[in-house]
Formats: C-alpha cells, structure tokens, sequence
C-alpha cells in the first residue's frame, strides 16, 4: 500500500501529473514508433503492384481535387463484417504509390478501395452526373460538370516527375512516353500495346462514352483499377513479416 501512498502526491500535484503523463505516453510512443526505424522493410512486397498510368494518376488527381475522400475511405479493415462487405482487407502495398494515401477518417459512402470492376463504366456515368438517379436515398453530390471539362495532358510529364520526385518509381521510358499514354487509354481507335506494356493490366476503352477525352474518363479510369491490381486468388500473407 505504501506505494499507493505515493501515488497520492501525483494527484493532487497538477504541474507534477503533467509531467508524469507526458513521460507515460512519451515511452508509449517510443515503444510503438522505433521499431519501424529498424525493420528494413515495413512493407510486404507484393506482386501486381505498379505504379499509377498517366490516365489512373490525373484520375487520381481529380479525386482529390474534389474532396471525395471526405466522404469515402479507401481502407478495408480486417474485420469480418467488413471483408464480406468489400473484400480481401487491404494491404500496406496497395497505398505505396499513394501520395498522399487515401485511406480517409469517414464513410458517408462505402470504402472504396475494391470499387474497380464492381459497377460498368455507364453506372459511373449515371452515378457521377446524377448519384440520386441510380440510388434515390444518395446524399453524394452531382459531378456532372467533369463530362464538359477536356484534358489535353499538357502538364502530365511533370505530374509524373512529381511523383517520382517523393519516391514512386516512374522510369524515364515513362516519363517521356507520359503524354502519348495518357492520349491513348481512353482512346478505342489507338494503339494500346506500349501503354499495357508500361502499366500491367491497365483497362483501356472509351470510360466515358463521348469521344473528347475528358475528366469524367480520368475519374473512372482511376476507379475502375482501384483494388484490381493484386490477385487475391494466389496471394499468401506472409506471417513472418
Ligand atoms: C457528401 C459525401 C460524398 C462525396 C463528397 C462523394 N461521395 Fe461518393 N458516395 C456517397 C454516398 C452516401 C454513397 C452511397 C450512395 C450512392 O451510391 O450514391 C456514395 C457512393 C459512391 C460510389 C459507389 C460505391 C459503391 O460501392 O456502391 C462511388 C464509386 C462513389 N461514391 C464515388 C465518388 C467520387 C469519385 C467522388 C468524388 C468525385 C465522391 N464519390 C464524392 C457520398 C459521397
């Protein structure tokens, strides 16, 4: 009891009980945060990822630009309710091309980290123009504005370098091929054979059904290969890790 005892002129000390609180959590914090100095690699390395095509990345862009993530997370967390809502729960690797990431802090909508693949590009469509048109009770805005804005991808070469400036590996074959791929993906009458090549199974078509090159194609480029990348059917988590 005697050191109970002790414990009584923390409490009724305030400046001491700072103190002390602040030395609690600071080894707290040292516990949780050194290790990841030493480990060589806190990422497992997986297969299929690559990083963002030109099209994906501008896609990328706009999501942020119109602050989508504050209504939607791009984290599947490994609980059981959610993986039988979204699948395969997601990897560290999934983001490492991300700058910023996009995991999010809220879900007004669903997590979209396995959206690719889950509706046809023509629900996007609908869905972006009007999201009450195809499910009524949808509080998301209209984006219907991104049909009308054209791309003409003047400044994806520096997007690109951007990019590789904070760490995503772009080749300089990609960059100096940067605008030719991002004219092509969307493009049904071009030659995809490079693109594909450059950026394994990246989807190439018409997204949004008119024949400019627009941001709504940018968008659901980038939604459609969101989650696509890995196959989950052969990939082992690995414990040791
Ligand atoms: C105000 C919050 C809000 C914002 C901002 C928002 N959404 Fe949504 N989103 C929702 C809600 C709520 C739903 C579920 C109802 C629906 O499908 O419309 C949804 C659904 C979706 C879905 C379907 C997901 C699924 O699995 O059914 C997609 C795709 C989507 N949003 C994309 C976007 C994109 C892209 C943006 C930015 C351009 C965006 N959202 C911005 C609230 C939002």
């Amino acid at each position: 009891m005697a050191i109970l005892d002790k414990h009584k002129v923390l409490e009724k000390n305030a400046t001491l009980l700072l103190v002390f609180s602040f030395l609690v959590v600071t080894v707290g914090g040292i516990v949780e945060i050194a290790p990841l100095f030493y480990l060589e690699n806190t990422i497992e390395d997986v297969e299929g990822m690559r990083p963002y095509s030109p099209l994906e990345l501008t896609g990328r862009e706009i999501y942020i630009r119109e602050g989508c993530y504050v209504c939607h997370s791009q984290m599947i967390r490994p609980m059981r309710d959610e993986v039988e809502r979204y699948g395969h729960y997601s990897l560290a690797a999934e983001s490492m091309y991300d700058h910023p990431f996009q995991w999010g802090s809220k879900r007004t909508g669903p997590d979209l980290a396995r959206v690719g693949g889950r509706y046809s590009d023509d629900w996007h469509v609908d869905h972006l123009i009007d999201p009450q048109s195809v499910v009524p009770e949808s509080v998301m805005p209209k984006y219907a504005f991104l049909m009308d804005r054209e791309l003409d991808g003047k400044y994806i070469q520096d997007l690109l370098e951007t990019h590789r400036m904070v760490g995503v590996p772009y080749t300089d074959e990609m960059i100096a091929s940067a605008r030719a791929d991002f004219l092509v993906q969307a493009d049904p009458d071009g030659d995809w054979d490079d693109l594909v090549a450059r950026y394994p199974k990246a989807q190439t078509r018409n997204f949004d059904g008119q024949p400019e090159l627009t941001e709504m194609d940018a968008l659901i480029a980038y939604l459609q290969m969101l989650g696509t990348l890995v196959d989950f059917s052969t990939f082992q988590a690995d414990a040791s890790r």
